[in-house]
């Protein structure tokens, strides 16, 4: 919630009759709130990487897509997570900011945080990661940086929302733990971690519960377990039921005006079918929020668009990987003869469409800046093919092979074009287009140096094209800077130091998600489980093309041993890192766990922290990564809770997820947790009690025998067969080992007498 103000929500709605009170959760048009008695409209504006912002004059356009006032347009979060850097995650939020203020914009649409689930889903470029972890990290930076400014973030999308296929209304069917492990995860960071002013609902159902309606989501877990006190705001036209929604726990139904709704509304209340004090509730925080956004309002803040637009190239910079750099074919020299081909040198790709698409400033080409500071050397430019008419690839690849045979190097821009992902549809396969993979090959075959630059918004795969380039520099969507960072990357002027989010895989084939994307017949089943990204290909040891967290430098690091120090709170891990290299750089240590033996099914390895630095060559320093305990546990779903088992754990320090430098173990004490025995225990979960499992142990002694040697005449193991029969069916039917009323009360003693692991 915003800083509080001197109106407070309570005076603000004494007045208010159930009607109004009503009118308060729905919008009054496509982007502001009604202003109602002493509470003023709030203005809420996309996105996510720079301020979409719709001209007032436009505004009344119902679907929300005319001209934006022109904004910076910052690397979407495809690229801004691969900087790995939450400090720079904050400069761009505070950016944001800034504009919003100025634009009169309280409450920006994002940061969209969902994890990419599967390469094909058509609005990965808005989204951080794979991985948990990275994501929240990231997504806090990026949060506090937008609301240090006074202007609340709008988390979305809230939750389980991973693919664009049929999304107002698909049942993503997800059990317990990944729902808790992966896909709440990040959202319950941030929350906690950041307070958003507040949370955008999803279009789509959570097991079978559309989330605008899902009590369970919205008020059980959501404020009930994470706190959140701000409020719940709908994705535009997820609300299916107003009435339920409320009653869920939604605060703002948007867009607007949903006179219908608000009508209902009163009347469930008026008719006793939904609470007043749930109406009261939800208007409390409407009250607050508006009142706390026009508190924090400043209208006379000013931003410079050069400052914006340098920020955005310094980042710009920081997100692109280098994926390869064979012979040092990277840094160009400024002399010779340097061939940019590619239609992206000229009209570059640099962000996705749909609700996040922002009207940039200004952006920067290319091929401009790599002219800009190519010193001595001349640069010569074939458009190489055209993504709007297939029919010149021929022509277009004939005159760049030509070009290419005249240089010295090779620049090739390849990637996806705007029309081929964007939100509203997911892509049916991840391949570069053909014309772009023969025109490499025509390259290749006459020019032995061949770089390749990357842009797209979804993973694509990089198999057929590997071997055709001596260096590959991904840059995913750089925003509208990225020309100038490409041409500061590709000169040295700034080193590469990005690293990949996502893995990139051998084949569609491979991929987590392949037999359960986008679903059918209204459900989408989440059938890998926990295992999503880097976590499947690894349990699956299957070979990746490049791993998650992969990312070369213009220099080299070394690894020292970790060394670990642990409390009730926490694990740090410190290891020594030199640049063994010839010039400065940028590393970017990233940690991982994992658990040899456990209770549970888990991932071999799962990012548990990570941290940045800079040295110069020949230089060396400690880094110290403080991981909180949490970060060990797993959800139990029989307890309901996170448990963190007790033992010990490995450590990985590693230069990617799959380039382990140096591990270590870490030995953990056990949360003490109570299981509820019941009926349904099976005789092992029973023997592991600390109370039960001494009693029972000598109650079933005899009739067991030597466990050593019963049921060896059988020719079976005895303790595994009789560990999975259900307490009440081996003490009531087998052995006659206890009558009903003792089976209860054994039950009892156990479940109010002693805490188990
Ligand atoms: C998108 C949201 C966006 C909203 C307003 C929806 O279609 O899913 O991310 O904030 O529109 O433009």
């Amino acid at each position: 919630m915003p800083d509080p103000v001197s109106t407070t929500a309570d005076d603000a709605i004494a007045g208010l009759g159930i009607e109004e009170r009503a009118r308060l959760g729905s919008g009054r048009d496509f982007w502001t709130t009604e202003p109602i008695g002493a509470i003023p409209s709030i203005t809420m504006s996309d996105g996510p990487h720079g301020l979409r912002h719709q001209d007032p004059a436009h505004a009344g356009d119902a679907l929300g897509i005319g001209p934006s006032i022109p904004a910076t347009c910052f690397p979407p979060a495809v690229g801004l997570s691969q900087s790995w850097d939450p400090g720079l995650a904050e400069r761009v939020g505070a950016a944001i900011g800034r504009e919003a203020q100025a634009a009169g914009v309280q409450i920006v649409l994002g940061p969209g945080i969902n994890i990419k689930r599967d390469p094909r889903c058509g609005r990965n470029f808005e989204y951080y990661s794979e991985d948990p972890h990275l994501t929240a990290a990231l997504a806090t930076g990026w949060v506090r940086g937008l609301q240090q400014q006074g202007v609340g973030a709008s988390l979305k999308h809230f939750a389980a929302n991973n693919a664009e296929f049929d999304r107002m209304r698909s049942s993503s069917d997800i059990d317990p733990r990944p729902l808790r492990e992966i896909y709440l995860r990040a959202f319950q960071r941030v929350v906690t971690a950041a307070a958003p002013w507040t949370v955008m609902c999803s279009y789509n159902k959570i097991n079978g519960v559309y989330a605008a309606q899902n009590r369970w989501l919205l008020t059980d877990v959501l404020r009930g377990e994470w706190g959140f006190a701000g409020a719940v705001v709908s994705d535009w036209g997820a609300v299916d039921d107003r009435v339920a929604a409320v009653a869920a726990g939604l605060d703002l139904a948007m867009p607007g005006a949903d006179e219908v709704g608000d009508q209902r509304v009163a009347e469930a209340v008026q008719d006793g079918s939904l609470p007043e004090s749930t109406l009261q509730a939800t208007a409390h925080r409407m009250a607050a929020l508006a009142l706390g956004a026009a508190a924090n309002a400043r209208p006379e803040t000013r931003w410079d668009i050069d400052e914006h637009h340098s920020l955005a190239r310094t980042v710009a910079a920081r997100c692109a990987v280098l994926l390869k750099n064979e012979h040092g074919v990277l840094p160009l020299e400024r002399s010779g003869n340097i061939a940019v081909i590619g239609e992206f040198a000229t009209e570059p790709r640099y962000q996705g469409g749909g609700s996040s698409h922002v009207n940039a400033t200004r952006v920067d080409i290319a091929l401009d800046e790599i002219r800009a500071l190519a010193g001595e050397a001349t640069v010569t430019h074939a458009r190489g093919f055209d993504t709007a008419n297939a029919a010149a690839a021929a022509d277009l690849r004939a005159e760049a092979v030509t070009t290419a045979a005249g240089a010295d190097i090779a620049v090739v821009f390849l990637g996806l074009a705007a029309a081929q992902e964007s939100e509203g549809f997911d892509r049916e396969h991840i391949e570069i287009p053909a014309d772009q993979v023969e025109l490499l090959s025509a390259v290749r075959a006459v020019q032995s140096r061949v770089v390749v630059i990357l842009a797209h918004g979804g993973v694509v795969r990089l198999a057929p094209i590997v071997d055709a380039a001596d260096a590959i520099l991904a840059t995913a969507l750089l925003g509208q800077a990225g020309g100038g960072a490409i041409a500061d990357l590709l000169f040295g002027v700034a080193d590469p130091c990005g690293r990949l989010t996502e893995t990139v895989p051998v084949r569609l084939a491979d991929v987590p998600a392949y037999d359960n994307f986008p679903g059918e017949n209204g459900h989408v089943r989440y059938g890998e489980g926990l295992f999503v990204g880097y976590r499947w290909y690894d349990r699956r040891e299957l070979e990746v093309t490049y791993p998650f967290g992969h990312g070369l430098s213009y220099t080299t690091f070394e690894y020292g041993d970790i060394h670990t120090t642990a409390d009730d709170e926490t694990v740090t891990a410190t290891l020594r890192i030199t640049n063994t290299g010839s010039r400065p750089g940028r590393e970017i240590v990233q940690l991982y766990r994992g658990r040899e033996s456990s209770a549970v099914l888990r991932a071999p390895r799962e990012l548990c922290g990570f941290a940045t630095v800079e040295l110069e060559a020949g230089a060396a320093q400690d880094v110290t990564v403080v991981i909180p305990r949490d970060e060990f546990a797993y959800w139990n779903e029989a307890a309901g809770r996170w448990l963190v088992e007790g033992g010990e754990y490995t450590l990985f320090a590693g230069a990617s997820s799959r380039d382990l430098r140096a591990r270590t173990t870490v030995a953990l004490t056990g949360d003490p947790v109570t299981v509820p025995l019941t009926r349904e225990s099976s005789l092992a979960e029973v023997m592991t009690h600390p109370v039960a499992g001494p009693e029972l142990g000598e109650q079933l002694q005899p009739l067991l025998g030597d466990s050593g040697s019963a049921g060896a005449d059988l020719g079976i193991d005895m303790a595994q067969m009789v560990g999975s029969i259900p307490i009440g069916r081996l003490a009531l039917t087998f052995g006659g080992l206890m009558t009903a009323a003792q089976l209860d009360d054994f039950l009892d003693r156990a479940n109010t007498g002693a805490t188990g692991r």
